[in-house]
């Protein structure tokens, strides 16, 4: 009795778990698999969790996802819906400058509603034509210009029901095409189009010039889809925001010139290791030159490497060496960080300059974008997670009977071949190329319109599970310790997944 007396409760209220400063200043990498973040207070409801996040010094985006330049992951389709969805794409720079710098304008230019580039046939085109597109991409309706192109006089439109019962498949379309036409002219708003559309009771709306050339086509379908983007990344003038990627090379100053001519609101310069004396060159002359234009710049993994890309102009650095899931740099190279070690490092650096830091690669799951957020990241870059959904370029395939898509490194052998990877690499020149990346395929993800609500939805869950409604409130705990982390043994790895079960459904891919 006197002995427990003598055992005094401390006015110091008991904190669990340790620090992150604790946690990364060890002698071990860490990577997201290794900790776990422990719980804090709830009084709100996930809906009242704001991603909103900052991915360059003055780009601001609704949440924080940012899509990879690679050639399996974003090309204009993808840029596009991650801007409507609230985040932004960078698109990839293994095309020629012209390519790229049409898919840039493509997502500048995008109406929501409006198809600006749909797929047209001339009069001369047979029904087997119709019947090759329809499998390929299941439309229902093509319009038919005088030379088959966009911009070339409309004559008609097939749709499925004008061939669905003919047996000649190599009829031309000139026989069976309708050519009595509802059109809009060009510059009508959507909410007019979307009454003409109505009132027509036709599948498809296609927008013709004063001479009666296509210019855009609208469509039911979509106007049955079409939602609102509340969250949308948006420029001054409303137009969607759209990143690009380019290297430090000189002959890429021309294609630096066009993307920025063409729209492009943040240039990524595109390097396995950021550190150098071209990127610090560039940095310095871009923001010189064009000042309105912001940079993201990288990879970097240390705060030595951050910090020399900062002063020299960076405003966003994009942090990973060797996490990405088609990667074998760090077993090639032997060189590179664990990425949460990576992204705390450069966050904690970056933060006294007021400069973002970008989570590049290893994100796998809700709990990775979470715990990247966790650990400084203003936002999470994904590759292989977007990869495989609709709106990723590439056709489906199926290997036993599973439904797939392409999925690459940009320093794989192949995509190196193509040009782009083996500029990011720095052995474009060189006869005998080295791979730091693999290349295979991923899993049909669906849309990225339910994707990325599904993955956010987890984000806003996990965030109110630390007791954090927003973003910079999670970066203040962190930094003042308040933030609680716990490691986690591979016992404890074992135990956190699903365990002692015969057979269970896998839920969707994101939440494993
Ligand atoms: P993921 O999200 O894990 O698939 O990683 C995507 C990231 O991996 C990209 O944003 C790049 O930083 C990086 N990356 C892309 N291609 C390669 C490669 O061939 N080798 C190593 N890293 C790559």
């Amino acid at each position: 009795m006197a002995r427990n007396a003598k055992i005094k409760a401390s006015s110091k209220p008991l904190l669990d778990g340790f620090s992150a400063q604790s946690i990364f200043e060890k002698d071990q990498g860490i990577t997201y698999k290794d900790f776990l973040l422990l719980p804090g207070y709830i009084d709100f409801a996930p809906q009242d969790v704001n991603l909103e996040t900052r991915v360059s010094r003055n780009i601001k985006t609704k949440i924080p996802l940012i899509s990879s330049p690679m050639d399996t992951v974003t090309e204009s389709q993808m840029a596009i819906t991650m801007a409507l969805m609230g985040g932004i794409g960078i698109i990839h720079n293994n095309l020629s400058i012209e390519e790229q710098a049409k898919h840039v304008e493509r997502v500048k230019r995008y109406e929501n509603g409006f198809i600006p580039d749909p797929i047209v046939l001339s009069p001369r085109h047979t029904i087997a034509d119709i019947d090759a597109i329809s499998e390929k991409f299941g439309f229902s309706g093509v319009p038919v210009t005088e030379d088959g192109t966009l911009r070339s006089k409309l004559l008609g439109l097939v749709a499925n029901r004008d061939v669905d019962f003919e047996h000649n498949r190599s009829l031309p379309l000139s026989s069976v095409m309708t050519t009595d036409l509802v059109t809009a002219p060009k510059g009508v708003s959507l909410v007019e189009a979307n009454e003409i559309l109505r009132k027509s009771k036709k599948g498809k709306l296609p927008i013709i010039d004063k001479e009666g050339r296509l210019v855009a086509l609208m469509s039911r379908t979509d106007l049955v889809k079409n939602r609102e983007f509340p969250l949308a990344t948006k420029d001054d003038l409303k137009r969607l925001r759209v990143g690009a990627a380019t290297s430090t090379h000189p002959h890429d100053r021309e294609r630096i010139e066009t993307l920025i001519q063409r729209g492009v609101d943040l240039l990524v310069i595109d390097s396995a290791q950021g550190h150098s004396r071209y990127q610090i060159e560039l940095l310095k002359e871009l923001k010189k030159k064009y000042p309105q234009v912001d940079v993201m710049a990288g990879n970097v993994v240390t705060r030595q490497q951050g910090e020399a890309l900062i002063k020299a102009g960076a405003d966003a650095l994009r942090i990973g060496m060797g996490p990405g899931s088609i990667c074998i740099t760090q077993d090639t190279m032997a060189c590179g960080r664990s990425q949460a070690t990576a992204v705390y490092f450069t966050a904690q650096m970056a933060l006294k300059h007021k400069i973002p830091v970008i989570a590049d690669g290893g994100i796998t799951n809700i709990g990775d974008i979470t715990k990247a957020l966790a650990v400084g990241a203003s936002a999470a870059m994904c590759g292989s997670l977007l990869a495989g959904s609709k709106e990723a370029p590439g056709e489906y395939y199926y290997e036993n009977g599973v439904r797939l898509k392409k999925f690459r490194g940009m320093a794989s052998i192949e995509a190196m071949e193509g040009g782009g990877g083996a500029k990011r690499y720095n052995v474009e020149d060189q006869k005998i190329k080295v791979a730091q990346g693999v290349s295979g395929a991923v899993v049909d993800k669906g849309s990225l319109f339910e994707f990325i609500p599904y993955l956010m939805q987890g984000v806003r869950h996990a965030l109110q599970d630390m007791g954090h409604k927003e973003i910079p409130s999670l970066h203040k705990a962190l930094y003042a310790g308040d933030l609680r982390f716990e490691p986690r043994s591979l016992a404890a790895q074992a135990q956190g997944g699903v365990h002692g079960l015969y057979s269970y459904k896998k839920p969707m891919i994101g939440a494993e």
